[in-house]
């Protein structure tokens, strides 16, 4: 019988087409596999990096789900705070 994957509570979908990554989504990438890293939630939640999302003039865009949380034409700063605070946060609607 073959193992069952481990399915995060959290995904993180990170735009990396042209204009989101030339508005630091690349960067964010790092700097949130950090947190997860030192909030030990790498059981917990997932980064997915795809390409565009067809939503280019309002890069940068950056998802969680199940939360159905659309960051975008935000500062990376707010991005990173914000993904942060979903990612240690069961609920995150407060922060709409
Ligand atoms: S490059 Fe990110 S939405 Fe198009």
């Amino acid at each position: 019988m073959k193992k069952k994957p481990k399915i995060p509570e959290k995904t993180i979908i990170i735009c990396i087409g042209s204009e989101c990554r030339h508005k630091g989504n690349k960067e964010l990438i790092d700097n949130i596999k950090k947190t997860i890293k030192e909030q030990h939630l790498k059981d917990v939640c997932s980064i997915v990096k795809t390409h565009c999302m067809g939503r280019c003039k309002f890069a940068p865009i950056v998802s969680v789900q199940p939360d159905n949380l659309w960051l975008y034409d935000i500062s990376q700063k707010e991005i990173k705070i914000k993904v942060e605070k979903a990612i240690l946060s069961p609920n995150t609607d407060s922060l709409l």
